[in-house]
């Protein structure tokens, strides 16, 4: 394992995704000299903070000290201890963690004359491991206001760029790497190269791949479920989906999986998860609620109270079954390794109440929670989902809200208004997909304004909806910028969406990025 220790920076959970990609397991976790909390639901057993006595009794093959926003010179800054860089494990320091090595082995920092941001030429100036098969002259991505200006002992410089003298340094008896740019950022061109070197450093194995991560967890469920009783809610998600299947190559008909159709899914999206789980062996129950909830949508217009109603009817509609089913010793969360790493961290204000599943267990009786994805990042999930057989339309599915389509109609919520947006989204999707950009986006859907205006259609005067077009990209859905998407897919979507779906006489483009706005228009 290699171990990315978090010092705050945004690319964090991007390092070891990268690891990831060469096969290697990693956990990230933050550094405390405080009680440390356990986790037995991730390889190490340990929770999101970790101290160094924990960090020593790690069975690691390296450690990756990530970026951050702090200056490691100012009071209060988090710093590794000195004895982490002599444990006998090749280190990388990235930005602000080459910056940590570099201090507190005696080096110094100081704020840079020039900070550098952005795409920078950079040049490797002797031989290393870590530049090994790398060009000479490459782009590599900056972002950093202080710099290192005198190394520690027997450490050496490897790269310059025109303003960063000491971009990277090197002890190479030790085996202790820093670089002040960002490998981890596909802007630096050979960034994957210099991690995979780090890797061969670490002399790594390279065996955590998803069909061993598949058939262990499926060994590791049955060994601790047995004979126990499993429940799932499945919301037709990737997560949820994948969790699902998992459990059932696990506990066969000893897992019942219940499936709340709310009315507010995408076109024909309850049909297909319906077809798909009754492939599996399991027992899938389907509620067909939509009524209950739109009736209890009636003349709701504002966005928190329609996500409020949405999440509890849910967690009502799903208490009644469970309630049928009667006690369970299990109930499954499809958790992944980001919510993992984020519920360690203090959470800014609320700008939306999100609904998921994470509200259930309250309700159920069970005695205890399986949460099989908790290690593994989004990519990492339709890596095992595909494993798994689930058809790639599944798999590759995008994040669509708890709520559904009920965030995506701005104003009351009625059946027509749904009609109207699942069909708008169809044909988006569908072309979408023609025009095979779908990979290069985040997120894009149709959602209906509460805007009506005058449009002529035939000889006709009509008085109509708009719709409005979303289409973002993202890496981290907190923030994101709206996508350019070529000028004739809009057109052939807004001609057809006018032509083939009733009451809608407008599309618009929506070019906001988040913030200001966010993705979702509720
Ligand atoms: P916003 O609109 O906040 O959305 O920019 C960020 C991401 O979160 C998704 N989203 C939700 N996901 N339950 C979810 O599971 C929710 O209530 C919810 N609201 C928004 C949204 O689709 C986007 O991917």
């Amino acid at each position: 394992m290699i171990l990315v220790l978090d010092f705050g920076g945004q690319y964090n959970q991007l390092i070891a995704r990268r690891v990831r990609e060469n096969n290697i397991y990693c956990e990230v976790h933050t550094l405390t000299d405080g009680e440390i909390k356990s986790d037995k639901n991730v390889k190490s057993g340990l929770g999101t903070a970790i101290n160094f006595d924990a960090i020593k009794n790690l069975d690691l093959e390296g450690i990756i000290l990530t970026g951050g926003p702090q200056s490691v010179y100012k009071e209060n800054a988090s710093l590794p201890p000195s004895e982490l860089f002599s444990l006998n494990v090749p280190v990388l320091g990235i930005c602000y963690g080459a910056q940590a090595m570099a201090y507190v082995l005696n080096g110094k920092v100081k704020t840079a004359e020039v900070s550098e941001y952005g795409k920078t030429e950079l040049e490797i100036l002797s031989e290393s491991k870590l530049f090994a098969g790398v060009e000479k002259k490459s782009v590599v991505w900056m972002s950093h206001t202080d710099r290192i200006t005198n190394l520690p002992e027997n450490f050496i410089a490897t790269a310059q760029t025109e303003n960063c003298p000491i971009a990277a340094a090197e002890n190479p008896a030790e085996n202790l790497y820093a670089v002040q740019f960002h490998p981890e950022v596909l802007h630096t061109a050979e960034g994957k190269k210099i991690l995979s070197n780090f890797v061969d450093i670490c002399a790594c194995k390279r065996d955590w791949k998803m069909d061993t991560f598949v058939s262990d967890t499926i060994n590791n469920l049955k060994n601790k479920i047995g004979d126990g009783k499993v429940l799932c809610a499945l919301s037709g998600g990737v997560d949820s989906s994948v969790a699902a299947v998992l459990l059932s190559k696990a506990v066969g008909k000893n897992l019942t999986c219940v499936f709340v159709d709310h009315g507010l899914l995408r076109k024909n999206e309850a049909a297909e998860v319906e077809e798909v789980f009754s492939n599996y062996n399991l027992n899938f129950i389907k509620i067909d609620a939509a009524d209950r909830f739109l009736s209890k949508l009636v003349g709701v217009t504002d966005p928190e109270r329609k996500r409020k109603i949405i999440g509890e009817e849910f967690i009502r509609v799903f208490e009644d079954v469970a309630k049928k089913i009667g006690a369970v010793d299990f109930l499954v969360q499809g958790t992944i390794y980001p919510d993992v790493i984020e519920s360690g961290l203090g959470k800014s204000a609320v700008i939306k109440s999100h609904h998921n599943v994470g509200g259930l267990p309250d309700f159920v009786d069970f005695k205890e929670i399986v949460e099989p994805l908790r290690l593994l990042f989004k990519d990492e999930v339709r890596q095992a989902g595909r494993e798994l057989g689930l058809p790639e339309n599944l798999v590759s599915r995008q994040p669509f809200p708890g709520p559904g389509l009920g965030i995506r109609i701005i104003g009351e919520v009625t059946a027509e208004k749904i009609k109207i947006v699942q069909d708008a989204d169809a044909i988006y999707r569908e072309e979408i997909a023609k025009a095979g950009i779908a990979p290069q986006l985040g997120q894009y859907f149709a959602a209906l304004t509460n805007m009506r205006s005058v449009g002529v259609m035939g000889d006709g005067r009509t008085y109509d909806s708009a719709i409005v077009l979303r289409a973002v990209m993202t890496s981290d859905f907190m923030t994101a910028e709206a996508a350019q998407l070529d000028w004739n897919i809009l057109n052939i979507v807004a001609n057809r969406i006018v032509n083939e779906v009733k009451g809608v006489n407008r599309v618009l483009y929506d070019c906001t990025s988040k913030p200001p706005a966010t993705i979702e228009f509720e």
